[in-house]
């Protein structure tokens, strides 16, 4: 959307959190916006914690159709909407609002996000080893997922014990995949892991990795490391070394901004032009970062 496009009737989004000047979002968004042809503006809101209710109550007054919600604010807006989805509700974290005549709906698409990932590579979590570095915020979609997907196993890998029991308890709540909570001194004792998924934040900006050795990844499938500063974290290129495929961050954001799209259009983005969104702010990410 160009500025000079905004007219009386275009609808309004956009994007709550405490750090949102470096979100990628009203960039994703207004692209995908433009290319799919949608008359709409989406913009940064700054909200402090404390005031989500407010934020969401003077966006229902101005009509504003929709919002993102991030960090630190996925679980407090729960609060202040008029449902929540099943899922996202299991999950314990909202990240899409979209308006209703009752109110806001919230929805979770960083599930969605995380498992395209999957299915863009062809690849089921069904019966699998799934192995979750991390019980943070991005941890319990991930965890969800697994559950959802009808994973075998799921171990959650964490520095802090009672982080991943509280989330392996969540999981054992709602689904049948077995759980098991470790730490990483464990890593290599783990029979058969065949999927990765890390969701800590070391190797955000740096050259760490959470897993010390990279024998570990020598048979497992695929990562996805849901960082994407580095493009390539030092897992990823370690499990390449080991034989793995790896898929940083950067494909869910994609993902889970195209699912928030989709809820507040009701509409699909066809599969072509879902590659060619992809590839476009993919190029255009990689040209700034
Ligand atoms: P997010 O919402 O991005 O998941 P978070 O909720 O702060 O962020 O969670 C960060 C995750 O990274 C946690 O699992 C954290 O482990 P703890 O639960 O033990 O805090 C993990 N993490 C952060 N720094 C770490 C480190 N140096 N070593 C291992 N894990 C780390």
């Amino acid at each position: 959307m160009c500025v000079e496009l905004v007219e009386g009737k275009t609808a309004v989004y956009g994007i709550i959190g405490d750090r949102v000047e470096k979100s990628f979002s009203p960039v994703l968004q207004n692209t995908i916006g433009r290319e799919m042809g949608v008359n709409m503006v989406y913009v940064p809101f700054k909200v402090e914690s404390g005031r989500v209710r407010a934020a969401v109550e003077g966006g229902r007054a101005m009509n504003i159709r929709g919002f993102n919600v991030t960090v630190p604010h996925k679980i407090e807006v729960m609060d202040a909407l008029a449902s929540v989805d099943e899922t996202a509700a299991r999950i314990g974290a909202v990240n899409t609002l979209k308006l209703t005549e009752n109110g806001y709906e919230g929805y979770n698409t960083d599930i969605i996000g995380l498992k395209k990932c999957f299915d863009e590579r062809k690849t089921s979590l069904k019966g699998r080893n799934v192995v979750l570095a991390g019980a943070g915020g991005a941890a319990n979609s991930a965890a969800i997922l697994a559950g959802e997907e009808k994973a075998a196993k799921l171990v959650i890998v964490n520095r802090t014990a009672e982080k991943a029991e509280a989330l392996a308890e969540r999981v054992r709540k709602y689904y049948d995949t077995e759980v098991e909570v470790i730490g990483y001194d464990k890593l290599m004792d783990i029979a058969e892991p065949e999927i990765f998924i890390q969701t800590t934040s070391v190797g955000m900006g740096s050259d760490e990795t959470p897993v010390a050795e990279k024998e570990f990844f020598k048979n497992v499938g695929i990562v996805v490391d849901i960082i994407y500063t580095p493009w390539e974290t030092r897992l990823m290129r370690e499990a390449k070394e080991m034989g793995a495929a790896a898929v940083n961050g950067f494909d869910m954001l994609f993902y889970q901004g195209l699912a928030s799209f989709e809820i507040w259009n009701d509409m699909k983005a066809e599969p072509e032009k879902t590659l060619e969104l992809k590839k476009k702010l993919t190029e255009f990410y990689r040209g700034r970062a």
